[in-house]
């Protein structure tokens, strides 16, 4: 058995797999995000521990047997997020995280220092990691004099499971303190916001062994003393369960941020696309991606906004695709990663009138977060990506009138894999397993079986392009208004 978890942002994923890869049990525990400010975003390191002590608790109340079976761990998680600890391994305050932009100042003073840009292959977005440890250190002197430690969320995690502090490549090229092409960390990065590679954790491929679970924890769970692989940020990591391991093999992500993620045998930075070009989760791949912040996070604002459950209002629409709603809606609820790289812009309705319900208000998030994922997929091609078609993974691709539309939208196939979840839990199960068996990549790790090929619809598509030609409209209209 392996046992794979995703520390995500709205809740924490357990998935058992057998050696055959076949799913025998799952769990889940809530996490909520906490946002004290406008812009804030911040979880509390130990709310994960709980979130994975409740996790293992119920797979060892209902399947004790297989998690003593358990031979590899692995990880994957919500990525960037400033997790900093003091020298007795203690966090010295909430951990700020992918989807707070509090850092944006300090974000473009690094960005504006060519180094980061020509070593990292990256803007230095506002969520990545080393502009937060630059607004603590104006923001929190002495807080920050104290930081003996920064790990990303799920090495957080694995500090707890294993006692070791080891990161892997992938989420580690979301720093903005690695050489992603050298795949070590940058002295000279690390140096420019005042920290050293004796802040960091030792780094590992995410289908290395980085660490044994704690004999404790072993005990307390009923679990042998398994090995835990390096894993990956939650994206490699689902490329990892989708099998996306091939050049240009891609898929779509639509979770709480919005994902289109591209296979790269080799490393292919062209940061002026605010594409993002990180290490993939395997040993000699990178990938490319383009990141919206505000995907089915949009959706649920919305739903809490108008008091309906977000599948609800989504399956109200039905599964028939009759073309767009006439109201564009901007999605930028947390301010925007791919392809503005601007963490002030907010969201818009545009074309609102006394016909519009809730029905069409809904319909009209999903096409702002299709336009912004179309605005991703051309900035990827500008980046030298050429994906063919897309896997569909995380909750948004349940509907098929989303997928129907995001199909249209992108003018590109839309593949939907077999029931079943591809994503960052099964994959880093999949990474616990190559990590306990020495199993190659190539024989673990491939594509699902895909239960349906959403094509675009042709004869709407004349209509989607002028309602994307009025979004591209929008963004350069919004931010011009004055404040
Ligand atoms: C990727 C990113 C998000 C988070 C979500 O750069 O910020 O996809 O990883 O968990």
């Amino acid at each position: 058995m392996y046992l794979g978890l995703d520390l995500g942002t709205s809740g924490l994923k357990a998935v058992l797999i057998d050696e055959n890869q076949v799913v025998a049990a799952s769990a889940t525990a809530p996490l909520a995000v906490k946002r004290p400010h406008p812009g804030w975003s911040e979880q509390d390191p130990w709310d994960w521990i709980t979130a994975a002590e409740a996790v293992l608790s119920e797979l060892q109340t209902e399947h004790p047997n297989l998690l003593a079976a358990v031979a590899g761990i692995g990880l994957s998680g919500q990525m960037h997020g400033a997790t900093v600890l003091d020298s007795t391994d203690k966090p010295l305050r909430p951990a700020i995280l992918w989807n707070d932009t509090r850092s944006h100042k300090e974000a473009a003073e690094l960005d504006a220092d060519p180094r980061f840009r020509s070593i990292t292959g990256n803007i230095v977005f506002p969520g990545f990691t080393a502009p937060k440890l630059a607004w603590m250190r104006t923001n929190e002197p002495e807080l920050f004099s104290k930081a003996a430690r920064v790990l990303l969320p799920k090495d957080y995690l694995r500090l707890w499971l294993t006692g070791e502090s080891v990161s892997d490549m992938s989420d580690s090229a979301g720093t903005s303190w690695l050489d992603v092409g050298a795949r070590a960390w940058s002295s000279e990065l690390l140096g420019a916001t005042d920290l050293s590679e004796a802040h960091m954790p030792r780094l590992v491929e995410g289908t290395e062994v980085s660490g044994t679970l704690r004999p404790d924890l072993a005990s307390r769970f009923g679990m042998q003393r398994a090995v835990v692989a390096g894993g990956g940020g939650d994206n490699a990591a689902s490329a990892v369960g989708m099998g996306t391991v091939t050049p240009d093999a891609g898929f779509v992500s639509l979770g709480t941020s919005g994902v289109v993620f591209v296979s790269n045998a080799r490393f292919s930075p062209d940061p002026a696309s605010a594409v993002h070009a990180f290490c993939h989760s395997v040993p000699g791949q990178w990938h490319q991606m383009g990141v919206i912040l505000s995907a089915t996070d949009t959706l649920n604002w919305f739903s809490g906004l108008v008091g309906q459950e977000a599948a609800k209002l989504v399956d109200g629409l039905g599964s028939e695709l009759n073309g767009p709603t006439g109201l564009t809606c901007l999605p930028y609820l947390a301010g925007e990663r791919t392809p503005h790289n601007d963490a002030e812009i907010r969201g818009a309705f545009v074309g609102l009138g006394h016909e519009t319900d809730a029905g069409v208000m809904t319909e009209a998030v999903l096409e702002g977060i299709s336009f912004a994922l179309a605005d991703n997929l051309a900035a990827l091609s500008s980046a030298g990506a050429a994906p063919r078609r897309l896997m569909a993974v995380g909750g948004g691709s349940r509907s098929s009138l989303w997928l129907k539309m995001l199909a249209t939208i992108l003018d590109m196939p839309i593949d939907v894999p077999q029931d079943g979840d591809f994503g960052g839990a099964f994959g880093a199960a999949r990474l616990g397993l190559i990590a306990a068996t020495g199993a190659s990549v190539t024989d673990v790790c491939t594509p699902p079986p895909v239960a349906a090929s959403i094509d675009p619809v042709a004869s709407l598509s004349e209509a989607y392009k002028s309602a994307y030609a009025r979004y591209r409209a929008l963004y350069p209209a919004v931010k011009g208004l004055p404040r």
